[in-house]
């Protein structure tokens, strides 16, 4: 079930920001006006996302510097890993979110 998270603006072009959804914490993020959300876990060992650095497109997890590519979730360095991503949607300017559908 789709959640509102916030609205667009509250997450800038170029920014990582994390939320509460449903129990969970989430990443949002802007990459060029396009929205992705992602758990905030790292798939290596679990460590949090919230303060990963984010150059372009590329996050870097701040625990052991694992790098993935936002846009699709893949990792780049190590390639082979994933980012757990939600289904995401915008609707007047609201961003939704449903942590029940990985995609
Ligand atoms: S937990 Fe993220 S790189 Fe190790």
């Amino acid at each position: 079930m789709f959640e509102r998270v916030c609205e667009t603006d509250d997450v800038w072009e170029g920014e990582l920001i994390s939320f509460d959804v449903a129990s969970r914490k989430i990443i949002l993020i802007n990459v060029d006006e396009q929205f992705r959300a992602y758990d905030s876990q790292c798939p290596h060992q679990e460590q949090s996302l919230c303060d990963g650095k984010l150059e372009g497109s590329v996050l870097t997890c701040p625990a052991h510097l694992w790098e993935f590519d936002v846009m699709s979730g893949q990792g780049v360095n190590p390639t082979g890993c994933k980012l757990r991503g939600y289904a995401l949607k915008i609707e007047n300017d609201d961003v939704y979110v449903d942590v029940e559908q990985p995609i």
